[in-house]
C-alpha cells in the first residue's frame, strides 16, 4: 500500500479494494455456488453474480470520472473471507450445513460490502465529488443492502431450519 496523504488517497484506496474484492467473487463464487443443495440459494446467489457485474462496471466507472486507471491490486480481506468459505465447503460434512456454513459466510462478505461502499459514499460526498460517482455509490449500497436482508430472510426461513431440523433428525 502507497502512503495516504490525503482523503482522496484514501478515497481510492477503498476503491481499489472493493474494485479487487468483486472481482475476487465473480471469479470464485460460481465454483462455490454449484455446490450448494438449497434451490432459493442458489438462485438468490446467481442474480448476486449478476449484480456483481454492474456493480464492477460501476466502479469501471468511476475510476474514468475521476481519470484514473483500474487499479490490479488484490483486496486481502476478500481473500481472506473467501478463503474461509473454501475451507468450511472442504470441511462441512453434508450439504445442508454446506449450506447454512456458505450463507453465514456470505452475511460476512456483504457487511464487508456494506461498510466499504458505506464509506466511499460518505467520502465522496466530503470530497465533493461529482454527483454521478455519490449516485453510483449509493445505487450499489442499495444493492447490498438488499441482498443482506435477503440473505437473512432465507437463512432465517430456509437454510437454518432445515439444519435443525436434520440435527434433530439425527
Ligand atoms: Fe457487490
Amino acid at each position: 500500500m502507497n502512503r495516504i496523504h490525503d482523503l482522496s488517497e484514501l478515497f481510492m484506496e477503498y476503491l481499489k479494494d472493493i474494485y479487487s474484492a468483486e472481482k475476487q467473487q465473480l471469479e470464485c463464487l460460481p465454483r462455490f455456488i454449484s455446490k450448494l443443495e438449497n434451490i432459493n440459494l442458489k438462485e438468490l446467489l446467481e442474480r448476486n453474480l449478476e449484480r456483481t457485474k454492474v456493480h464492477e462496471k460501476r466502479i469501471e466507472s468511476i475510476f474514468e470520472l475521476l481519470k484514473d486507471n483500474f487499479h490490479l491490486h488484490s483486496d486481502l480481506v476478500m481473500e481472506e473471507l473467501l478463503c474461509r468459505i473454501n475451507k468450511l465447503l472442504k470441511y462441512s460434512d453434508n450439504n445442508k450445513i454446506l449450506d447454512a456454513s456458505f450463507i453465514s459466510s456470505m452475511q460476512g462478505i456483504v457487511y464487508y460490502e456494506i461498510a466499504t461502499y458505506g464509506m466511499l459514499r460518505s467520502l465522496a460526498a466530503t470530497l465533493n465529488y461529482h454527483p454521478e460517482i455519490i449516485s453510483l455509490l449509493i445505487q450499489t449500497l442499495d444493492d447490498e443492502n438488499r441482498f443482506e436482508l435477503e440473505l437473512e430472510n432465507l437463512a432465517k426461513e430456509a437454510v437454518f431450519k432445515k439444519v435443525k431440523q436434520f440435527s434433530i433428525a439425527v
